[in-house]
């Protein structure tokens, strides 16, 4: 079981060095920042610090503490939280890893891949932590791959992907909770002795508690521009945990990968365990640039095509729910066509015959068209959407399935469950046991079945809709239960890959019942994110905000709806700050807003949409903190920028000091997406200053009521 390709190939350049050969310490560095690791007297390999980038320093005089190990074992004198934890073929429960050799190789200009060999000194099992360390984003991506060749299986209980260590007096953590419709909402606490952790138990829609990433401040809450901020994200969609450990010497450990909570994997002799990556960030400018590091990684390394316009779209969703018909359709198309929108997306709803997608009870797994609403099928309407100058994309869920559906009665054991337990469905469905070979081609299928025979659908919308309750497979033996958890997220990943590698035309988009899955491990295969199922602008603002600080703008799907009855122009403005996207109905939007929205496409495409897809986020004043939200997009070469100002309450909120600019630059200011007719009153409007003074000064936006926005332009 690899994730992981076979890299050797891509080496240009490799140092090799084996213990008490030149010197004991390892220093993966990026731009800015070191991660430092040293092998100690011992033959264990100790954190000497993970910051401020440093020339590697002289072995410390005394010994280590164990509690810095760098990658602790259980069973063995290590008394705190474990990174690892496995019995062995004979029973032993404990490990000790010892310091084998290291390599440090050139994957390309901006990458180097470490890998450092660990052994345990009795047993012939092996830990290899791998650290790919991105040189300009300040990013190093960690994980461990883990095997033996010992006679019989070994159990692993624990496989963090990462388990630094920190020290500093306080440590602040932000994490960002959730729940369906409330996805990333921050909450900054301090860390006190003892542990605390962060987790999913669910597999599947993970936002239902919490997303897999979260902030840690040193020494005070974490700022925008100040202060010595780490960013944590692990790139995995299933169960995780993220445990962090104060010990009796205020030390920090962060412990992070899959949850071991009833997971624990019987690895095979030769078998290699891969645990996702964990993605960490360091800044000593506070949390903006570790957003920004992130960034920019994911534009490079995490994100599919990151340098790819996403295009304006219309979304059936909100405009028809499963309630629609092939003229319906057509219509919405004309719509589309007449607003300037580039791609239609048709939703759930549009499949089952035997038992029709009518509503959310039945349907799922039968993906044959509904000949019913679509007699003509999908290639028809593709059609018609080419016709009217569209792309067309299509909604599938592939791991779902509702008991009312031709597939669970054929298959009731191909559905995730326990035995002798009555099935809990959710959202009236199941999820399908993808660690079934037969299932998982199944689900593959769904996707190549829908997009190979109609290549007019050049964008997919992936969705999930419920998580694991009753964690049982009849395909798994007694014995190997507990793998479900983790073999389901490999084989997802499979199919998600083949998706990649079969289809690389079509543009898509990860949902799962919301912002259920917002998480490099998935986004890898995926150009873009659904935030979450709550639309109303003025909630939406924080859901945006909280992701924003791990995913850039051409990740995070922004749809305007009519959702919370905001006026338009702070729903259009609300959207573009993302991936601009619509899903209203609009034959039932009177013509002023028509007009309004089909401005707002024009100006996005024409103008905003290169900015914010590709720009630097600056956020500048937070909506958890005062009566609006602020935030800018700079473009790289810094000549133009876009600021955004969300009136969330009534009130005087002074001016709005932009970041990022240029200071020595001129910029022209400008007011813009202004309803049709109006006038800025911005006094700022039309002026021409240089960087440095709109950053000390400010401008003094007019909103003043809730619901107010404002889109300014520095060109
Ligand atoms: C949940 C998604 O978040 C929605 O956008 C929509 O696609 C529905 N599922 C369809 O069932």
């Amino acid at each position: 079981m690899s994730l992981r390709l076979n890299l050797p190939a891509l080496m240009l350049a490799a140092i090799s060095l084996a213990a008490g050969a030149q010197t004991n310490a390892i220093l993966i560095g990026t731009v800015n920042s070191s991660l430092s690791l040293f092998v100690g007297r011992d033959g264990r390999l100790y954190q000497r610090g993970y910051g401020r980038s440093a020339p590697e320093a002289a072995m410390p005089a005394k010994d280590p503490a164990r509690e810095t190990e760098f990658y602790p074992q259980f069973g063995d004198g290590f008394i705190l939280e474990p990174a690892l934890q496995a019995t062995h073929g004979d029973g032993n429960t404990s490990t000790d890893l010892e310091y084998v050799r290291h390599t440090t190789t050139t994957l390309d200009d901006d990458t180097t891949l470490t890998r450092i060999e660990l052994k345990d000194k009795f047993y012939p099992f092996f830990v290899t932590l791998c650290f790919k360390a991105c040189q300009k984003e300040d990013v190093i991506e960690q994980w461990a791959e883990i095997r033996h060749v010992e006679r019989g299986p070994v159990t692993l209980w624990r496989f963090a992907s990462s388990a630094p260590v920190f020290r500093a007096k306080q440590y602040w953590l932000t994490q960002f909770h959730g729940d369906w419709a409330d996805e990333a909402q921050m909450l900054e606490e301090r860390l006190t002795p003892g542990l605390k952790v962060l987790d999913s138990k669910l597999g599947v829609r993970a936002s239902r508690f919490r997303t897999p990433s979260f902030i840690l401040s040193l020494n005070k809450p974490a700022a925008e521009k100040t202060g010595e901020t780490y960013g944590g994200s692990l790139a995995w969609s299933g169960s995780f945990q993220l445990a962090f450990e104060v010990d009796w010497d205020n030390r920090l450990r962060a412990l992070a990968g899959i949850n071991p909570f009833d997971s624990q994997y019987r690895l095979q002799r030769g078998q290699v365990f891969s645990t996702p990556a964990m993605l960490w960030t360091w800044s000593d400018h506070g949390e903006g640039q570790v957003s920004r590091n992130f960034h920019h990684w994911a534009m490079l390394h995490g994100l599919r095509d990151g340098a790819q316009p996403r295009p304006v779209l219309l979304n059936n969703w909100e405009a028809t729910y499963f309630d629609f018909n092939e003229n319906k359709l057509v219509s919405l198309l004309d719509g589309a066509r007449d607003l300037g929108v580039e791609l239609f997306l048709l939703d759930d709803g549009w499949f089952g015959n035997q038992y029709p997608r009518n509503d959310d009870r039945a349907g799922l797994g039968d993906w044959q068209v509904n000949t019913n609403k679509l007699p003509r099928g999908l290639s028809f309407l593709a059609g018609q959407a080419r016709q009217r100058g569209l792309r067309f994309g299509i909604w599938l869920e592939p791991e779902m399935v509702n008991p009312a559906s031709a597939l669970y009665h054929r298959h009731p054991e191909w559905a995730v469950g326990q035995l002798h337990r009555e099935p809990e469905t959710s959202r009236h469905q199941l999820d399908l046991d993808l660690t079934r070979p037969a299932v998982k081609e199944f689900a593959w299928n769904v996707v190549a079945g829908t997009l190979g025979p109609n290549p007019d659908i050049t964008y997919l919308k992936w969705d999930a809709n419920r998580y694991i309750t009753q964690p049982g497979s009849t395909w798994l033996q007694p014995e190997e239960q507990s793998r479900l958890w983790i073999d389901y997220t490999l084989a997802l990943y499979h199919n998600m890959a083949r998706l990649k590698q079969n289809f690389p035309n079509v543009t898509a988009m990860l949902c799962s019942g919301g912002g259920g899955r917002a998480d490099y491990g998935a986004l890898k295969y995926f150009h873009c994110f659904w935030p979450s199922d709550n639309t109303d602008p003025a909630r939406r603002v924080f859901i945006q905000w909280g992701f924003s600080h791990f995913f850039p703008a051409c990740a995070l799907c922004n749809h305007v709806t009519r959702s919370g009855h905001r006026p338009v122009k702070f729903a259009l403005d609300v959207a573009m700050s993302g991936d601009l996207g619509f899903d209203v109905d609009l034959a039932k939007t009177s013509p002023a807003d028509r007009a309004a929205m089909a401005q707002a496409i024009t100006l996005y495409k024409d103008e905003l949409r290169a900015i914010v897809q590709q720009g630097d986020l600056y956020r500048l004043e937070s909506p958890y903190d005062g009566p609006r939200a602020c935030l800018d997009y700079v473009t790289p070469d810094r000549s133009k920028a876009v600021l955004f100002v969300y009136q969330l309450k009534d009130g005087e909120a002074g001016s709005v000091k932009p970041r990022g600019l240029d200071p020595a630059r001129k910029y022209q200011v400008r007011e813009l997406n202004l309803p049709a007719g109006a006038v800025s009153t911005m006094a700022e409007n039309g002026e021409t200053a240089d960087g440095a003074a709109l950053m000390k000064d400010g401008i003094q936006p007019s909103c003043r009521q809730a619901n107010q926005s404002a889109v300014i332009e520095f060109h």
